[in-house]
C-alpha cells in the first residue's frame, strides 16, 4: 500500500515574512500521520519553512535546483546546498521550467540523477499540452517523458521518486483532469515505470495528480487506484491546503 503523499508548490508567491506567518498557521493543521505532507517554498523562505516545520512531521522541499554539485553557474543552488537546509524534495521538470526556462528533458535526468546522489527525493513533473491531448497523444507523450527523465537511475533509486502528473491545460485555470481522465494517466505511467524496471517497483513509486486541486475535486481523485497524492498550487497558499490534506487521509 503505496503512502500518499500531498505536496504544496508554493511557485514564485510569499515574501520571507508571509511564508513565515502563513507556515506557522498551517504546518500545526497539516502535521499528519497518515499523509506525506511536504511544502514546497521558494529558496530564500527555506529559513521560515524549515523553522515552522521544525519537530514536525512536514517536510520541506524546493521547487528547482542545478544539476551540478558546484562551480560557476551564477544564480544557481545545488543539491549539496539544499541538502544542508534540511530539504528533503526537489520538484523537477515543473511544466512552468520547462516553458519559460526551457528545461529539457535530458535537464531533468541530470537533476535527477544529482538530487538522489544528494539525499533528496525528485518529484519530476510530466504532462501534456491541450494540443497534444486534443491530437490523442497523451499517453506517448507522458511514456516519453518519463522515460527521458528516469534514463539511467537504477530501481533502487527510482522506487525514492516521486511522479506528478500535471496536464498543462489544467494548471492553473480551473478546469482539472476529471478523475478518470487523471487515472488513466497516472495507470499509463505506472505501466511505463513497470516496463522500465519491474511491477514490484512500479507498484512503490508514488505517482500524484496535479492541476487545479481543490478541496472539491481531491477526494474523487485519491480515491482513484492510480493517484497517489497531489501536486497542489494555488490552493496551497491558503488553509484549502489543509482541506485536501485531510481528504488525502481517507
Ligand atoms: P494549480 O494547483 O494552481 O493548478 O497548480 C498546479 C501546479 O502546477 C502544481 O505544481
Amino acid at each position: 500500500m503505496r503512502r500518499k503523499i500531498i505536496a504544496a508548490n508554493w511557485k514564485m508567491n510569499f515574501v520571507p515574512l508571509e511564508a513565515k506567518a502563513f507556515a506557522a498557521e498551517l504546518v500545526p493543521l497539516v502535521d499528519v500521520d497518515d499523509v506525506d505532507v511536504v511544502i514546497c517554498a521558494p529558496h530564500v523562505m527555506l529559513c521560515p519553512v524549515r523553522t515552522a516545520t521544525k519537530d514536525t512531521r512536514v517536510a520541506v522541499g524546493v521547487q528547482n535546483m542545478h544539476f551540478e554539485d558546484k562551480g560557476a553557474y551564477t544564480g544557481e543552488i545545488s543539491a549539496p546546498m539544499l541538502a544542508h537546509f534540511d530539504v528533503e524534495y526537489v520538484i523537477l521538470g515543473h511544466s512552468e521550467r520547462r516553458a519559460y526556462f526551457a528545461e529539457t528533458d535530458a535537464l531533468v535526468n541530470k537533476k535527477a540523477k544529482k538530487a538522489l546522489a544528494a539525499g533528496l527525493i525528485p518529484i519530476i513533473c510530466v504532462g501534456e499540452t491541450l494540443e497534444q491531448r486534443e491530437q490523442n497523444i497523451t499517453i506517448e507523450f507522458i511514456r516519453i517523458q518519463t522515460k527521458l527523465a528516469l534514463a539511467g537511475i537504477d530501481s533502487a533509486d527510482a522506487a525514492k521518486v516521486v511522479i506528478a502528473y500535471e496536464p498543462i491545460w489544467a494548471i492553473g485555470t480551473g478546469v482539472t483532469a476529471t478523475a478518470e481522465q487523471a487515472e488513466e494517466a497516472c495507470a499509463a505511467l505506472r505501466q511505463v515505470l513497470a516496463e522500465i524496471y519491474d511491477k514490484d517497483t512500479a507498484e512503490k513509486i508514488r505517482i500524484q495528480y496535479g492541476g487545479s486541486v481543490t478541496p472539491g475535486n481531491a477526494a474523487e481523485l485519491f480515491a482513484q487506484p492510480n493517484i497517489d497524492g497531489a501536486l497542489v498550487g494555488g490552493a496551497s497558499l491558503s488553509l484549502d491546503f489543509e482541506k485536501i490534506v485531510k481528504y488525502g487521509g481517507g
